[in-house]
């Protein structure tokens, strides 16, 4: 107790100063500057080595805070945030103009969202300005679901503010809407689904090329990663169109399984990816058999989506 209370007060003074501190959220863990330091905004970029091309995601304290950082806050958006939040959903809204071009990379939009943590929540507060925070992790590699997964990512460089494991395990949702704000778009998939948000407008999916989220490689773990997802067995066939693609003599697999239950199987997948790389160092590769549906429903779709922007090699 007395511990937290020190670390928390030690992360608001990193803040303060303009530094980045790893913050927790109940989606991953995030590297978090203060909106209104310029300085401290580019730090994350440096410390993650992010492309300014990325637009980073704005954390609230409440509902409150959203005119603060965008322009209009339609009754829809509302609506969604009044029902979501605290919760892993990101909402993207015309950005006021005084919102730093360098967090949403030139957009005249910005997502935003307030996170179900607690302590978070309570750093914004006592900070009194919105939180700037991407996934606390090098760019384009694994998002990190503990605070040993930060320290070990920037080798213990960063302060990270520890409030044990994440319970969602995958990013946010991030939606946006049409231009009459009467339709959802759905630009990176998560734990707030599309059945979720369907009762209250009409959802279609659009990966977003202003999403980098969506780029192909993404979520890649430090082994190239193989699903096994229409081939049950590793037949001679197989074995040699492996090792041909991944360039190698013979595979060294490190098997990886995910829970049958989606929830759980969310939560400990990108712990699972890194533990598949860590206790196996003789390993040139990670094997996983998870069958990845063409229209998978519920978080589901958040899954299949980080799978296969983090996989090398689908078969
Ligand atoms: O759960 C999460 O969202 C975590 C935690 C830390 O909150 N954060 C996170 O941030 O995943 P990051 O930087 O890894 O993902 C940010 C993504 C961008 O890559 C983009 O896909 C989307 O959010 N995004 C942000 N602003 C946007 C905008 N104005 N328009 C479209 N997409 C946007
Ligand atoms: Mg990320």
């Amino acid at each position: 107790m007395a511990d937290q209370l020190k670390s928390f007060n030690l992360a608001l003074e990193q803040l303060r100063s303009g530094n980045v501190v790893a913050i927790p959220t109940e989606t991953v863990y995030g590297l978090a500057a203060d909106i209104s330091n310029p300085q401290a905004l580019h730090k994350i970029f440096s410390v993650k080595e992010r492309p300014f091309f990325d637009p980073l995601i704005v954390h609230l304290s409440d509902i409150e805070e959203v005119a603060s950082v965008a322009e209009i806050f339609p009754p829809l958006a509302k609506t969604l945030a009044e029902k979501f939040w605290p919760g892993p959903l990101t909402i993207v809204l015309p950005k006021r103009s005084d919102i730093n071009p360098i967090i949403t990379s030139g957009l005249e939009t910005v997502g935003m969202r307030v996170p179900r943590n607690k302590i978070t929540r309570e750093l914004i507060k006592k900070l009194g300005s919105p939180l700037a925070a991407p996934s606390a992790n090098k760019f384009g590699h694994t998002s990190p679901t503990t605070a040993e997964h930060v320290k070990n990512e920037f080798s213990g460089s960063v302060m990270v503010l520890d409030d044990g494991p994440c319970e969602v395990g995958v990013e946010s949702t991030v939606i946006g809407f049409n231009e009459n704000f009467s339709e959802i778009y759905i630009y990176r998939p998560g734990a707030i689904t599309k059945e979720m948000l369907e009762p209250f407008a009409p959802v279609f999916v659009k990966m977003s090329p202003a999403a980098p989220g969506q780029l192909k490689h993404h979520y890649m773990p430090n082994l190239p990663l193989v699903i096994l997802s229409t081939q049950e067995h590793l037949t001679v066939d197989l074995y040699a169109q492996l090792t041909s693609a991944l360039g190698v003599h013979a595979l060294y697999p490190s098997w990886m399984s995910l829970s049958d239950e989606p929830n759980l199987a969310a939560r400990l997948l990108y712990e699972k990816m890194r533990n598949a790389v860590t206790k196996s160092p003789q390993a040139n590769c990670i094997l996983l058999r998870y069958h990845l549906h063409t229209s998978p429903s519920g978080i589901d779709a958040a899954i299949v989506d980080r799978l296969q922007k983090a996989a090398k090699i689908i078969v």
